[in-house]
Order: C-alpha cells, then structure tokens, then sequence
C-alpha cells in the first residue's frame, strides 16, 4: 500500500512520517514533492497544493489532518476537477481537539461572565480609583450561551459549557438532542436561537451556507453588550461588522481564534482594539498520536471493505 503525506509545515514531516510508518508497518509512507506523479493508494494532508491531485484517479481516499476541510474544497471551487470526484474525503473527527475546544470556550466564558477582561483593561489604567474598582458580575442565570454548530467539537463545548450552570442553547443543520442543553435546528430557528443570548461561540464548518454569519444582523437580535467567540473559521464574520458593534458598544468584546487572513496582517484594526482578544488559530491543535491512530484505523477499515465515519460531503461542504 503506498501512501502520499503531505503539510505545509515541513519541520513536522519527519515526526509526522515516522508515526504513520509505525501505525500502518506495512505501507510504504512517503512525503509528497513537487512533481511526484507517482501512484499512491492513500493522500494524508494538510492544505495540499492542487498539483498533489494531478493526475491522481488511483488514490483510494483522501484523508485531512483537520476538523475542516473548507481549504480542500475551495481548491475545488477555484479550480474545477482538482479533486479526484469519486474519491471519499475524510476529516478528522474529534481525535483530541473537542477537549481543547471545551477549554478554551470555557475560559473565555468565564473570563466574560466574571468580568475579568475589564479587570485586566482597568490594569493597564493609570488612574487608581479605575483600578481598583469592583464589578457586579453577570448573573450566570442569565447569562445565555449559543453554541452555532453541534458537531464533534460543538456537542461538547456545548456541554461543558453547561456542566458550570449556564443557560446553554446549540443550533445546528439537523436536529438534535443534548442533556442540558436547548436545541434549534435550521435556518428557521436561527432567530430564535440568537435571540437575547449573552455570548456566542462560533463552531460552524465554513461552508457556503455558513460564511458571514457573524454579521451585524445576527449581532442585533443578541442581547446588547454581549459576547462573541470565534473558534471556527475566518470567513463565518464580517469583519467590518463585528468593529462597528464594539464600537458602538452593540457587542462588549471578542475573542477571535482565527481571520480571513491568517497570521492577521500586523496592521489590522483588531490588533488595536482592548476588546479584541487575538490568538493565532490554537483553540483545537492538530495531536499527531491521536490523528494517525484514527487515520489508521480508517485504513485498515477500507482495506476489509468496512464502512468509516468522518467522510465529508462535497455538496453540504462538511
Ligand atoms: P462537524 O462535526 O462537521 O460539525 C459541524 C456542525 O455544524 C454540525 O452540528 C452541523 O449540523 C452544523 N452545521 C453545518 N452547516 C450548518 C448550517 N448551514 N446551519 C446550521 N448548522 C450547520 O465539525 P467539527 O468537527 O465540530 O468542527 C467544526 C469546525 O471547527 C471545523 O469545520 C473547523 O472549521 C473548526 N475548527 C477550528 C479549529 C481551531 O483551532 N480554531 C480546530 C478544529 C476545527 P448537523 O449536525 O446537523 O450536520
Ligand atoms: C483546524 O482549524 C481544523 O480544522 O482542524
């Protein structure tokens, strides 16, 4: 069985080659080049260039080392025939990264509710009496949380979530059913979904159902003042939209994890605004142990002609 690997990070090559050498003994694993045409029952990638597909009508199927696959698929949009177009695509589902996202998501809810981002702005205050000034905190009764998105990471985001007392709602394409949590479905719950939440957390796959959700339609049935957490991707928020509501205090704060353009560009608005919280797309790492144990699995599975989760549908775009 042969296998083409593939990431942008070619300092992780090595350590990534040797683990799937380990996984899968009998494969023979190589790291994709420019011009290797060569055949290769299996691709594992991370944003591969299109010329890795070309021509490529052996591959078996297509494994991402990532939850999303909105880079491979806008490859496919940019530049029709680019993908092998019976070829199954799979994501990675879960393998480590739904933990990171509770952890994250709860910080960041935390820190809102108990107003620990206005301490560490009233920090950098020179003016005393702005210091040291207690805050009422938000009533965590009425502190209503949104999760968009209640897949492998925004089930248990969402649950977590819950397990500190919050109100938490989940919205999601299909419906649903999770302890302690109320759930909307569909494009038609959404206003209700949104309506008076105090902090949204963002776990949507980009899709072209889903881009530009973050906008400023969807901040105005929120309760004023609230809260938004971007975990997902860059493209589910307009940008323009989420300045004008901190601006005009329609939204207290953001905490963004990723940006239309990443590393975000050293002079872009957000960097200067106390009420954004930039980091550099790390809510859910990629954990290579737990990534090829799946992935492995996965293979071995079509090698007996065994059905496998995680196969991305082209058409829904997730
Ligand atoms: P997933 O398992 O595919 O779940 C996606 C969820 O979104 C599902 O609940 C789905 O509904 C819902 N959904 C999709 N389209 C919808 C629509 N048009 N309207 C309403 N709901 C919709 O994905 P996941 O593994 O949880 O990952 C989610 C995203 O997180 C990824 O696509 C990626 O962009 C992002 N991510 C970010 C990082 C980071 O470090 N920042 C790391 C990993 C992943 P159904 O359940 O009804 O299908
Ligand atoms: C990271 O952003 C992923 O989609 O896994």
């Amino acid at each position: 069985m042969k296998i083409v690997f593939y990431t942008p990070q070619a300092d992780d090559a090595p350590a990534w080659l040797a683990s799937l050498a380990r996984a899968l003994p009998a494969a023979d694993v190589r790291l994709w080049t420019p011009g290797d045409t060569a055949a290769a029952d299996f691709a594992i990638v991370w944003r591969p260039p299109a010329e890795l597909f070309a021509p490529r009508e052996d591959l078996r199927a297509i494994f991402v080392l990532g939850a999303g696959v909105d880079a491979l698929l806008s490859l496919e949009r940019t530049r029709p025939g680019t993908l092998p177009p019976d070829v199954p695509l799979v994501r990675l589902e879960d393998t480590g990264m739904a933990a990171q996202m509770a952890e994250y998501a709860v910080y960041a809810a935390l820190r809102y509710l108990r107003r620990f981002d206005e301490y560490d702005l009233a920090q950098r205050q020179h003016d005393e009496r702005a210091r040291w000034r207690v805050l009422e905190p938000h009533a965590p009764e009425t502190f209503h949380v949104g999760v968009l998105g209640l897949g492998a990471l925004g089930a248990q985001v969402a649950k977590s979530l819950a397990s500190f007392g919050l109100p938490v709602r989940g919205y999601s394409r299909s419906e649903k059913t999770i302890d302690g949590v109320a759930t909307f479905a569909g494009e038609r719950e959404l206003p209700a979904f949104l309506e008076g939440l105090k902090l949204v957390v963002n776990l949507l796959p980009s899709t072209p159902a889903t881009d530009g959700i973050l906008n400023r339609t969807t901040f105005s049935r929120l309760a004023h003042g609230a809260y938004l957490v971007n975990l997902a991707r860059g493209a589910h928020l307009i940008e323009r939209d989420l300045i004008d509501a901190i601006d005009t205090g329609r939204l207290a704060a953001a905490t963004l994890d990723v940006f239309c353009e990443e590393p975000l560009p050293h002079d872009h608005p957000f960097w200067r605004m106390p009420r954004v919280t930039i980091t550099p797309h790390i809510a859910a790492l990629t954990l290579r142990e737990p990534a090829v144990e799946q992935i492995a699995r996965k293979i071995d599975a079509l090698a007996r002609g065994d059905a496998i989760g995680g196969i991305v549908d082209r058409r829904r775009g997730y």
